[in-house]
């Protein structure tokens, strides 16, 4: 599978998002990866549907929304009316993650799990044909520019051995503190879609990171 880059809008310039999104698509970006916080799981409050609407129109790119809030079952319908191809949840924010997943599929889009650092993998277990994506989290949620957990690489390693073992089309994305630096080894680790914020927007040569990026895999 080829790597593919999410940059995510949270550390680009929430005045001018539009801009922000044909840029990153212009340099090559496959996902726009959208950061939904509901000041409850986590304590910021950031984009809503009403944002995914507003820019589904101004880019062909796919909607990756992650979402990280409580009771998530309530939203799905309305982020997927506004849009997004893809909803991914928390594994924490419900007891009902087998039905989470269904109702995502249901209202048509592709449906993923995110899983906090502390949270072990064993929780896909039962869940495996569900699962378009699985998103490790490489940082606590909340916030950008955070620093990756490099305890987390033998999860995605693991994860990415599930993936084949069962040979599943399942993608396995990285969130958090990916940079020049950290990619190498989550690329190594199996991971198939990277997540980059603060690294593309907030950094030199943050725009031409995403071809970097793609092009690692090959000279791995
Ligand atoms: C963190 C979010 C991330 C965040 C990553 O809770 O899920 O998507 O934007 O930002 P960086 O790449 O700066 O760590
Ligand atoms: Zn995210």
């Amino acid at each position: 599978m080829s790597l593919k880059v999410a940059p995510s809008l949270l550390s680009a310039d929430f005045s001018n998002l539009r801009e922000e999104v044909k840029r990153i698509e212009a340099n090559g970006a496959d996902w726009v990866h959208l950061d939904v916080m509901d000041g409850h799981f986590v304590p910021s409050i950031t984009i809503g549907p009403v944002v995914v609407q507003s820019l589904r129109p101004q880019t062909n790119l796919f909607m990756d929304a992650h979402l990280m809030v409580s009771e998530p079952e309530d939203h799905i319908e309305q982020f997927v009316s506004a849009g997004a191809d893809l909803v991914t949840i928390q594994a924490e924010t419900t007891a009902h993650l087998d039905r989470a997943l269904r109702k995502i599929k249901k209202a048509g889009a592709k449906a993923g799990v995110a899983l906090n650092p502390a949270t072990p993998a064993a929780v896909l277990e039962y869940i495996w044909p569900l699962l378009d994506l699985v998103l490790v989290m490489s940082v606590n949620p909340g916030a950008g520019g955070q620093s990756f957990i490099p305890e987390v690489l033998p999860k995605i390693a693991y994860i990415s051995s599930q993936i084949e073992r069962r040979s599943l089309n399942t993608e396995l994305e990285v969130d958090g503190g990916v940079n020049r630096e950290t990619a190498p080894a989550i690329i190594r680790a199996g991971a198939t879609v990277l997540v980059a914020g603060s690294a593309v927007f907030k950094a030199e040569k943050g725009m031409a990171l995403i071809g970097d990026l793609k092009n690692m895999q090959n000279v791995l």
